[in-house]
């Protein structure tokens, strides 16, 4: 008897913001498409160009979670979204290589304060830590969901933990990177019990990945 054809529906979770242009020109190489006219970003499930793969379009911090469950099946996301992912249940076969920047530590132009324990503001809580604890360092965290540059600027912070790319959102506003955490970039994830159910069509995709990041 024939497999079920649902069976072989292969969903990529992917999110806007600072990763979907290059995730969407990543899959257009694999001659993986979506129309135009769905990217408004009204419609969160979208159907491709490729019959039996669809695209899920929600939040980055969310797309380890949609993998791990296995509500989709592959994901691509950035590395600072994984180093804060407290679960398993994911693989991470391949270094998508796109959207490259770096996780530093940054601090005001004009100095800082002298608190007896540094303040770091971050969105970044779990790197963050590590990276401090790592250096022996006690510092206090205050954790932020954005514009975090705004923190040392207004002395909220003594310095910021967040991502550099161009150097510019740092520039505009009076500050220097000043410790390297880490190199980001985006990695193709995949569900661990989905490799085992649908080995053959996910083993495929993952090699076109890979061929895709040798280009
Ligand atoms: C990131 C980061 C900085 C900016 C750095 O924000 O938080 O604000 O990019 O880029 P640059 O070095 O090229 O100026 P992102 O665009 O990911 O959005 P976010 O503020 O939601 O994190």
């Amino acid at each position: 008897m024939k497999k079920k054809a649902s069976l072989d529906v292969i969903t990529i979770a992917v999110s806007k913001g600072r990763v979907f242009e290059e995730s969407l020109s990543l899959l257009a190489a694999l001659g993986i498409t979506v129309p135009e006219e769905d990217l408004d970003g009204r419609k969160l499930l979208l159907s491709t160009s490729r019959p039996g793969v669809r695209l899920l379009i929600i939040r980055s911090r969310d797309v380890p979670t949609y993998v791990q469950y296995g509500v989709a099946e592959l994901g691509i996301v950035g590395k600072d979204v994984l180093m804060e992912f407290n679960g398993d249940g994911i693989y991470e076969p391949v270094d998508l290589g796109i959207a490259k920047c770096r996780l530093m530590v940054a601090v005001a132009e004009d100095g800082t304060e002298n608190r007896r324990r540094m303040r770091v503001a971050t969105k970044y809580v779990r790197s963050t830590q590590r990276h401090f604890a790592q250096k022996g360092q006690q510092v206090e965290l205050i954790k932020l969901y954005g514009s975090m540059e705004l923190a040392p600027v207004l002395g909220l912070a003594d310095c910021i933990v967040d991502l550099v790319a161009t150097g510019n959102t740092l520039k505009a506003n009076g500050l220097v990177p000043v410790e390297h955490i880490s190199d980001i970039s985006c990695r193709l994830i995949v569900n661990k019990a989905a490799m085992k159910i649908k080995s053959d069509t996910l083993k495929s995709l993952i090699e076109q990945f890979k061929q895709a990041v040798k280009k």
